[in-house]
């Protein structure tokens, strides 16, 4: 969980006003990749607010259920069925079942429940059931249906059983995810908000952080929380002027500076998480020295230097990787990093990008025997004391290529210049409020 920000700006609102009027457009299908769908070929006009989608609730195929079947999906909401609590309210576990519900096919699933005292209302919970209510795709979480009863707020979505990158990355000591585990994690994430960026009328996510990328059983990695899911610019518009909101330390500079909001804020935010999983360290950590404080801006200016980023990489995943592989995932994390949106990759690129890497590595392991099942570790190169860097190889002389002949900032400095100011700074200067 990270802490949110929510800036109001007055210049903003009559864009804001125009922008939520467009939210009755939502996307239809259309040629948006193989894996990924809406649930409609026809426009599907979203409920402004919660009175319109009572009267018209047939928003694809959710299933509505009453705020009695969802005390007994959750055992009454018992405390030890709680699976985590957010800005949006408290998550439980729970069943659904023909005892909930006669002929109901047994599922087990996350309940969320809005909290009336919470950061968010009404508005992002119905963000939430019209956008993931109408989308599906496999990276992202299946919302199954909703309760919205007198004041009751719910969602239901399928279970995740191994929980958030979050938990994996910073909570948890012992069974880190390996290096193979985080591409694959961060292909997974990208594809999500690769389908969103890329449907008719362009859905910019806007809170891509390790909280909200969750894992199933099989550490397959999907978006949730699409409370603050924006329709994007479509047409000529260059952005759309929205409130700023999202979460510290993973908003865009020029979104936090501007209101403006495109999709390349959504790469920024994938920028940050990617270095999150190669570092180790979250993206804003005031426990650490005060220059360490923003991990973008401490450590985007190493990630294109091997010698410098094996220093500072994730200890846990030490010996795992291929140093050349290492330095491009790092440099396309340096690139989604760029202060400059243009650039940015766009996340079909970044797919690109990453696939092949993601590749190359099973196959890798796949080479490497196995004894008695436990995670593999490569050591590349040997690590004498002379030799520090595991890097000291084909891959670092290829990875450092680039920066003899002057392309190894991947973008041209006056690009980088435009924002100069931090953008932590930024949002604690700018926000008013902790909350959504
Ligand atoms: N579908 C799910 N399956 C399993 N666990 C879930 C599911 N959805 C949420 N959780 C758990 O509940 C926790 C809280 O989720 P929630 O989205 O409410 O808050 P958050 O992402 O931590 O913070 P924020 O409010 O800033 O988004 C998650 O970290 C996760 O562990
Ligand atoms: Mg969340």
């Amino acid at each position: 969980m990270g802490s949110c920000l929510s800036v109001e700006e007055d210049e903003h609102s009559q864009s804001r006003k125009k922008l939520s009027s467009n939210r009755t457009d939502t996307p239809r299908d259309s040629t948006h990749g193989k894996e990924g769908s809406v649930n409609s070929n026809t426009v599907v006009i979203i409920p402004k607010n919660v009175k319109d989608l009572r009267k018209g609730p047939g928003n694809g195929d959710l299933d509505i259920f009453t705020y009695e079947e969802m005390k007994l999906a959750t055992k009454h909401f018992r405390p030890d069925q709680v699976l985590g609590e957010g800005g949006f309210g408290i998550v439980y576990k729970g069943v659904l079942d023909d005892n909930m519900r006669p002929g109901y096919k047994t599922t087990q699933v996350a309940i969320k429940e809005l909290d009336p005292e919470g950061l968010q209302g009404d508005r992002e919970w119905l963000a939430e059931v019209n956008y993931l209510g109408q989308l599906r795709h496999p990276n992202l979480v299946k919302l199954i249906g909703y309760c919205c009863e007198g004041d009751h707020r719910l969602l239901v979505y399928e279970y995740m059983a191994s929980g958030s990158l979050e938990k994996h990355l910073f909570l948890r000591v012992r069974a880190a995810l390996t290096w193979q585990k985080r591409l694959t994690i961060a292909l997974d994430a990208a594809k999500g908000l690769a389908f969103l960026h890329g449907v008719e009328k362009p859905i910019i996510y806007r809170d891509f952080k390790t909280s909200n990328i969750l894992l199933d059983v099989d550490f397959n990695a999907k978006l949730s929380d699409f409370g603050l899911a924006r329709v994007g610019p479509t047409g000529d518009q260059t952005h759309v002027s929205t409130r700023v909101m999202g979460t510290y330390g993973y908003a865009a500079p020029e979104y936090v500076m501007t209101g403006h909001l495109t999709a390349r804020s959504d790469v920024y935010g994938f920028g940050v998480v990617l270095l999150e999983m190669l570092i180790g360290r979250r993206a804003m950590d005031k426990s650490r020295p005060s220059r360490e404080h923003n991990l973008v801006e401490w450590a985007r200016p190493l990630l294109n230097h091997s010698k410098k980023l094996v220093r500072i990489l994730d200890p846990r995943i030490e010996g795992q990787y291929s140093g050349r592989i290492l330095m491009k995932v790092a440099n396309l994390a340096y690139q989604c990093l760029s202060q400059n949106p243009k650039g940015r990759p766009v996340m079909s690129q970044v797919i690109e990008i990453l696939e092949p890497l993601v590749a190359q590595e099973t196959d890798r392991e796949d080479l490497v025997p196995q004894n008695g099942g436990g995670s593999v570790t490569l050591y590349e190169v040997r690590k004498t004391p002379k030799e520090q860097s595991p890097l000291k190889s084909e891959s670092e002389r290829e990875a450092q290529g680039p920066a003899k002949n002057g392309r190894s900032k991947s973008e041209p400095p006056k690009e980088c210049d435009r924002y100069d100011q931090s953008p932590d700074d930024l949002l604690l200067e700018r926000s008013t409020s902790d909350g959504h």
